[in-house]
């Protein structure tokens, strides 16, 4: 058709708007959040801060952390009929698809958050601290823990592996989730930030945006790399076999899950940062099989494709050693970047232009109808 520019499938080098909270350099391998990067915020700060950076463009001081901490505190109880919800929910279903359905709900009690606006920073906070407890409940329902109990005393990474995991974490354990919370809390428009801010675009709320942007998380290639790597951990089972399992799959043109990326054309700093978590979580267990036999599986990608690591290599290593099943690594996920999404969908309402790209029409224009008697089958 004349005239109409090349599509660019999957929008890919599409710039499709102006923001200030989150910077890629992929040729230098640094992420900055409003202007930090991120490895001084992984090395100095907690998930509240960095929430606290996304929202509102600047670190907070003591008492806005602490006022931040408190209100997370209050925020991380459910409406009684939300926890019936979940807990009428099927035992097997994905903690995805119940917290999707969960985020929808909420939106139904919390009254005056239909409408978008710079009001929803309330929702946002209420989303962040909520979402522990909605995947606390459902793991427990489905696993016959005990329901969980409020502990408005607990930072945001302990109060998650309490939820989950009905125990007060050590404060290695603890550090080592608040590290990993930071480093997902944002990342430009990938898919599911991108999902929220169409939808915010069309003056939506924030409630619908986030429930757009889970939906969009929950797909294997987006969210769920890390799982992936834990299968081929499993199936590798020792470093001595790294080699050969690798080469294996490499000569079927298989992907290695948690190598390559779209953007970073050296190592992700993200994985850099993990990597070392892997190995202090690993030797503090006395178990080093998975930090091991990842830096081979590293060794041989590298050496074979040119490949670097990305994030999703050593975040499952970490989140299992801590005991945590791997139907809860997308969620966990959630739970940091539900802070990126909620402020870029306030950015949004703040410089609002309906997202709405073109197609180009590839069908046919002038058949002719055809009365639904006269049509063959
Ligand atoms: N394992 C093996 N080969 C890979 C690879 C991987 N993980 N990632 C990329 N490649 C190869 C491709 O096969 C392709 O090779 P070819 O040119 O010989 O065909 C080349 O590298 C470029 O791949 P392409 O898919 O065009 O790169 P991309 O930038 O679009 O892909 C990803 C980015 C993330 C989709 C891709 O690297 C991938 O599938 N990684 C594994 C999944 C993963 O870890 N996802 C989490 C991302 S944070």
């Amino acid at each position: 058709m004349a005239g109409v520019p090349p599509v660019q499938r999957g929008l890919e080098d599409v710039v499709a708007l102006e923001s200030k909270i989150c910077f890629i350099d992929g040729r230098e391998g640094r992420l900055i959040y409003e202007g930090y990067d991120i490895r001084d915020l992984a090395a100095k700060s907690s998930f509240e801060e960095v929430a606290y950076l996304l929202w509102y463009g600047r670190l907070p001081t003591g008492a806005q952390l602490a006022e931040l901490r408190a209100r997370f505190g209050v925020l991380r109880d459910l409406p009684a009929p939300v926890v019936e919800l979940i807990t009428a929910m099927p035992k097997d279903a994905t903690p995805m698809d119940v917290l999707r359905t969960t985020v929808s709900a909420l939106a139904l009690f919390e009254p005056g958050e239909g409408k978008p606006g710079a009001s929803s920073i309330g929702g946002a906070q209420r989303l962040t601290a909520a979402i522990p407890t909605i995947l606390g409940v459902f793991h427990r329902y489905r696993s016959g823990l005990p329901p969980i109990r409020s502990r408005p005393e607990l930072a945001q990474a302990a109060y998650l592996l309490y939820a989950l995991l009905d125990r007060v974490p050590s404060e290695l354990d603890a550090r080592a989730v608040d590290v990993a919370l930071i480093l997902h809390a944002d990342h430009e428009l990938n898919a599911s930030t991108f999902a929220a801010r169409v939808t915010a675009s069309t003056l939506s709320d924030l409630y619908s945006a986030v429930t757009s942007a889970v939906g969009t998380l929950k797909g294997p290639l987006h969210g769920g790399a890390n799982e992936r790597v834990m299968e081929m951990l499993d199936e590798i089972g020792t470093p001595e076999r790294a080699e050969a399992v690798v080469h294996e799959k490499l000569a079927q043109h298989e992907r290695i899950m948690g190598f390559g990326h779209r953007v970073y054309k050296v190592e992700d700093p993200r994985a850099t940062i993990l990597r070392d978590w892997s190995r202090r979580i690993g030797e503090e267990r006395g178990n080093r099989r998975y930090y091991d036999t990842l830096l081979k599986v590293e060794e041989v990608v590298h050496r074979e494709k040119g490949l670097y690591p990305n994030v999703d290599l050593y975040s499952g290593s970490i989140y299992s050693l801590l005991g945590i099943p791997h139907d809860l690594f997308t969620p966990i996920f959630a739970a940091s970047r539900v802070a990126g999404w909620t402020a870029h969908v306030l950015e949004e309402y703040q410089d609002l232009r309906l997202i709405r790209p073109t197609a180009k029409y590839v069908g046919p224009t002038d058949l002719t109808y055809v009365p639904i008697a006269e049509r063959a089958g």
